[in-house]
């Protein structure tokens, strides 16, 4: 990756909301439908629940709820923002679904695109978002992180339909002229010859157009995962990038309050803690009641642990996201909160 450009503005982290799903199911309930039990799902992956979106519901309508609170949290209406990120590999609309966000919003001052990244794509939103704020091109973005894999999941592979459930979070950033940085360094990495590994393949049926001729129907298959070799990717590739990322900022793991890792399974964030030594209640999980919400599960434990008070003004974290693609990064956060 390309030196990092020395920056102009800084950018603080002001506000952060969630909303998942009403219908949670557990482990003993997933047990109604495949072959599995509480023990063998908590054991393998720390998971005790997820939610799954119900008829009811949406994914848009969640991430306007997150959206809504991030905002109320950093004290800002939806017309002062610039921009609207929406990290998300589900969306409701494959033309891009944050527009809707922002119409839903009432942000009429922002452009709104969809970036997708799988799990990554939080973390790669937040720093595209902070390429804007630095340049002094925008002032004020949204950034979210959203998710309905329960669509896309084989719900009779009893290997990966364990793992997934439905959520959004969403954070707001600000840019800052006076000094302060909340990112304070970052590093993107991504590997599509490895991306076999896990997928959400086009399914590859076609049909007669005209004579000689055809086109292809659109449409998805199943999630598609070989779970062996993305926990192998995920337990090497995570560490050396969080190590790199320490490095690259003169940081000691003793120097962080929190480790905040995409949540896909409890060993993989043992694992990780175990190599820098970081004690587990450094370690924020929610995987128990939410399992991995791909996009969502970074600000979805940001929030939960800013609003209980775990995460105060100051703290700094160390976040890695990481996923299909392949795709993984780090960055080194600051929690600044309200002004
Ligand atoms: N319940 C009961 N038994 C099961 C289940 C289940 N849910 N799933 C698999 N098994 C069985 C298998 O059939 C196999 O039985 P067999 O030996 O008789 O064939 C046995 O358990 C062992 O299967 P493995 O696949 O070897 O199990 P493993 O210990 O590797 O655990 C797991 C599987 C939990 C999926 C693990 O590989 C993992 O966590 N991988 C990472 C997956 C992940 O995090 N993916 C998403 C990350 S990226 C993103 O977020 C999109």
């Amino acid at each position: 990756m390309a030196e990092q450009l020395p920056r102009t503005a800084g950018v603080l982290l002001r506000g952060c909301g969630s909303a998942t799903p009403s219908r949670s199911i557990s482990n003993d309930e997933l047990s109604q439908r495949v072959e599995t039990s509480d023990s063998w799902i908590q054991s393998r992956t720390g998971i005790a629940a997820r939610r799954v979106v119900g008829p009811d519901e949406s994914l848009a309508a969640l991430s306007a709820e997150a959206s809504r609170q991030a905002l109320a949290m950093a004290g800002w209406s939806a017309e002062s923002l610039d921009l609207i990120l929406l990290a998300t590999s589900t969306p409701d609309d494959l033309f891009g679904s944050a527009p809707r966000l922002q119409a839903a919003l009432g942000a009429n001052q922002a452009a709104a695109f969809d970036l997708t990244a799988a799990c990554s794509g939080f973390l790669f939103s937040v720093v595209t978002a902070a390429q804007y704020l630095r340049t002094g091109a925008m002032r004020r973005v949204l950034v979210v992180g959203a998710d309905q894999l329960s669509r896309w999941v084989d719900w009779d592979d009893r290997r990966s339909c364990v793992l997934f459930g439905d959520g959004a979070g969403a954070l707001v950033l600000e840019a800052c002229d006076d000094g302060r940085d909340d990112l304070e360094g970052f590093v993107l990495r991504s590997d599509g010859s490895r991306g076999g590994v896990l997928q959400l393949p086009q399914r590859e049926e076609h049909q007669a157009l005209i004579d000689g001729a055809s086109h292809q129907i659109g449409g998805f298959q199943t999630i598609q995962m070989n779970g062996q070799e993305v926990y192998k990717f995920a337990v090497r590739e995570v560490p050396a990038i969080l190590q790199t990322l320490l490095s690259k900022t003169g940081t000691e793991p003793e120097q962080l309050d929190w480790l905040l890792l995409h949540q896909a399974n409890q060993r993989i964030l043992d694992a990780v803690a175990d190599r820098f030594k970081i004690p587990q209640a450094k370690v924020l999980s929610n995987l128990a009641s939410y399992g991995n919400t791909s996009a969502a599960t970074i600000p979805l434990m940001l929030d939960e642990a800013v609003r209980d008070g775990r995460i105060q003004a100051g703290h700094r974290l160390a976040s890695s996201g990481f996923g299909a693609g392949l795709s993984w990064g780090a960055a080194l956060l600051r929690w600044s909160g309200p002004a």
